[in-house]
C-alpha cells in the first residue's frame, strides 16, 4: 500500500515524532535538515554545495577525499537518479522524499536506481551538513543522550560499535523516537524513511547520521574504519545535531 504524507504524519503523530509544521521537512514527519538542491528543478537534481572548503575537515578528513566524494560519487549518484527521472517523467512531480518513503510503489524499472541512487543523493546531501570542526554537543542533544544511554561515553561506544557492525557499506543512524534516542543501521544507501530494511520500531527523526562507505575514509584511513569513526566526533557539527532536534 502505498504511503501519502498523510499516512506518514499520522504514523510519525502515533509515535509522537518531532512536532510537524507545514514545511517540507515537518510534513515528512522525518527530514531533520533538507540541504540545498534536495529538490528537483525542471525535473533535475543537482549537486549541493557543500558550504564549506575540502580542506576545512583536516586533519581528520582529508581534503582529496572530500572533493572526491563530493564531486565524484555523490555526483554520480545524482546522474543515476536524473536518467531514472528521465526514463519516467512521472517523478518529476514528486519530490525526492516523497519518493524514498514510498518505494516499492516506484515503477519497477527505476525502483533499484532510485532505492540506491535517489537515497545516496538524500543521504550524502544530509551528511554534509554535518560536517564542521570545532563545535560542542549541545544541551539538548546532551539531555537526550544522558536519559537514552545514561551518558555521553556510553552513548558514543554504542555508536561506535553499531558502525563497526555494518557488514559491508552502510549507515549509522541516531533517530529520536519523542525523546528516546535510538542507533540504527542501514545497508548500501537505504536510510530510515525507507519502508523496506526498515521496521516500524525503528522510525524516527534522524538527528544524525555517519557514512560508513570506504570511499568516505580510505584515503586516509586505509581499513582502519575504527579510527575513521572515532575522528567523526571531531567533524560532527553538533549545532547541526542540536539545530535537528527542534525541526
Ligand atoms: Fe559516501
Amino acid at each position: 500500500m502505498k504511503t501519502t504524507r498523510k499516512d506518514f504524519i499520522k504514523s510519525a503523530a502515533v509515535l509522537g515524532i518531532g512536532s510537524l509544521s507545514m514545511s517540507l521537512q515537518a510534513k515528512s514527519g522525518f527530514i531533520s535538515a533538507a540541504p540545498e538542491g534536495i529538490k528537483p528543478v525542471n525535473g533535475k537534481y543537482s549537486l549541493p554545495a557543500l558550504g564549506y572548503a575540502y580542506n576545512a575537515l583536516e586533519p581528520f578528513i582529508d581534503a582529496r577525499t572530500m572533493e572526491i566524494h563530493h564531486t565524484k560519487h555523490h555526483q554520480a549518484y545524482i546522474n543515476k537518479l536524473n536518467e531514472a527521472m528521465e526514463k519516467e517523467p512521472s517523478l518529476k512531480n514528486m519530490e525526492l522524499e516523497e519518493i524514498l518513503m514510498n518505494i516499492q510503489a516506484q515503477p519497477e524499472s527505476v525502483r533499484s536506481v532510485l532505492r540506491n541512487h535517489g537515497g545516496g543523493h538524500w543521504n550524502h546531501s544530509y551528511f554534509w551538513t554535518l560536517l564542521k570542526t570545532n563545535t560542542q554537543m549541545g544541551p539538548k542533544f546532551t539531555k537526550l543522550v544522558n536519559n537514552s544511554f545514561g551518558s555521553t561515553e556510553a552513548f558514543k561506544k554504542e555508536f561506535e560499535k553499531q558502525a563497526m557492525r555494518v557488514f559491508g557499506s552502510g549507515w549509522a543512524w541516531v533517530l529520536d523516537q519523542n525523546g528516546k534516542l535510538i542507533i540504527i543501521t542501514t545497508p548500501n544507501q537505504d536510510n530510515p524513511m525507507m519502508e523496506m530494511g526498515v521496521s516500524p520500531d525503528q522510525k524516527g527523526k534522524p538527528l544524525l547520521g555517519i557514512d560508513i562507505w570506504e570511499h568516505a575514509y580510505y584515503l586516509k584511513y586505509q581499513n582502519k574504519r575504527a579510527d575513521y569513526v572515532n575522528a567523526f566526533w571531531s567533524v560532527l557539527n553538533w549545532d547541526q545535531v542540536e539545530q535537528n532536534i527542534n525541526k
